[in-house]
């Protein structure tokens, strides 16, 4: 693709914080503009003691807010934020990584990176040891955790006078970066546009009688950030979600609530015909109370027994009927023989893609807000994913399920 054209009319709002590599910010914008993209810049007060805000206000032709009041307005970081393609920090200190991955907000580049909807990418700049040190590491590895991209740090001649990594990329080495990653980051691009793709998502539950149930720990919150992210990439999304507290307000999402597993078999056989993917990211109840109860079961033996009937597979009926064009993903979550039960369901259901995680992974599973997976896919590429945000893990499922598409 003509490089020139990538960045032509993209909206970058540059952060740049306080490292002696502000100064490069100017090239950088310059660069970003000589490119056709529109450039916004906010600073934080340290980055103003390395260079001014009327350079880089010369350079990119609007205002540099530093401050989250500028005397009697206010700077609506709300705003900033939302009009951005893409956010790009650079150069991104010690401090300023420190703090995005702690979530303060004590200045005004803060406020705006915390608000922000948009991608956001960083270029690390700092002294080697400060780059090293196990702090920063874990600040890094968070951001990454995010959903957040970094720009290699480079190496060579450090403002210490010492020599080793820590340098940002040079002005050009960020422009060919952006050039090469923000199809990927932005959100113009909007691979599934006009695909409707249904999303399973949350717990069912399973009447004892009017007033129990059998049920699972599922949140929900998985199913949730895929269907966000699927609607990110432009699909037109039906999420069938289970009883749970968790909801999504994402205009590209239409929510359908369903309690039981054959409300969510019934609906999503009905809406099977017209969808080009679907996720069944719910966590279903395998049995169901063969008989329910129209009276509350009242105590009195010392056991009770309930007969349990197999509820309805979805997904497996779902591969069953399955068209040329259709995409089928499922879930596998064990506690045990993990990879071998997430084959065999790839297999038997008819799947394109089956996404592993387990309940022995700390930090993944039912109600953390992090996940690790494992991706296989019907043509036996493996893929294995470190703990990351249930958001972050949404967009490399994501990413995977659009690099089915071209298969
Ligand atoms: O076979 P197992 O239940 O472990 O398979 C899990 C996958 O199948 C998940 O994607 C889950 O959403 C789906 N499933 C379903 N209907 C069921 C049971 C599981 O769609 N009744």
């Amino acid at each position: 693709m003509d490089a020139i054209k990538m960045l032509q009319g993209k909206k970058i709002l540059l952060g740049v914080s306080g490292s002696i590599a502000a100064y490069k910010a100017a090239t950088l914008i310059r660069l970003l503009v000589k490119e056709g993209a529109e450039v916004k810049v906010i600073m934080t007060p340290a980055a103003a003691d390395f260079i001014t805000p009327l350079t880089l206000a010369t350079l990119s032709r609007n205002e540099v807010p530093m401050n989250i009041s500028d005397h009697s307005s206010w700077n609506n970081h709300v705003v900033l934020g939302r009009w951005a393609d893409v956010m790009v920090i650079a150069p991104a200190s010690a401090n300023t990584i420190a703090k995005m991955a702690q979530g303060l907000c004590d200045n005004l580049l803060l406020a705006v990176y915390l608000s922000a909807t948009c991608p956001v990418i960083f270029a690390p700049a700092m002294d080697e040891d400060m780059w090293h040190h196990p702090a920063t590491r874990g600040n890094v590895d968070k951001l990454i955790s995010y959903g957040h991209q970094q720009i290699p740090i480079a190496s060579g001649e450090l403002a210490s006078g010492l020599f080793g990594e820590g340098r940002m990329a040079e002005p050009e080495q960020i422009v060919a970066w952006l050039q090469q990653h923000l199809p990927k980051a932005s959100n113009n691009n909007k691979p599934l546009r006009g695909k409707t793709v249904i999303v399973t998502a949350g717990p069912t539950i399973e009447h004892i009688d009017p007033v129990r149930y059998i049920s699972n720990h599922s949140s929900g919150k998985m199913g949730i950030a895929i269907a966000e992210a699927l609607a990110d990439a432009g699909a037109n999304v039906q999420l069938v979600l289970g009883p749970t507290s968790q909801q999504t307000t994402h205009n590209g999402v239409t929510t359908i609530r369903v309690q039981t597993a054959q409300e969510m078999f019934d609906q999503v056989t009905a809406r099977y015909p017209n969808a080009a993917i679907v996720v069944a990211a719910a966590a279903v109840a395998d049995y169901r109370p063969a008989n329910v109860a129209d009276k509350k079961i009242k105590k009195g033996e010392a056991q009770l027994h309930i007969d349990l009937e197999k509820t309805p597979d979805i997904l497996r009926s779902l591969g069953d009927q399955k068209g040329p064009q259709q995409l089928l993903i499922g879930f596998s979550l064990e506690t045990n023989n993990e990879k071998e039960y997430a084959l065999k369901k790839l297999r038997e259901k008819h799947l394109d893609m089956i996404v592993m995680n387990s309940l022995a992974d700390a930090g993944a599973g039912f109600n953390y807000d992090t996940n690790k997976v494992t991706l296989f896919d019907k043509n036996g590429k493996e893929t294995s994913f470190p703990l990351k945000s249930k958001q972050a893990v949404a967009q490399d499922i994501v990413s995977a399920i659009i690099e089915l598409q071209h298969a």
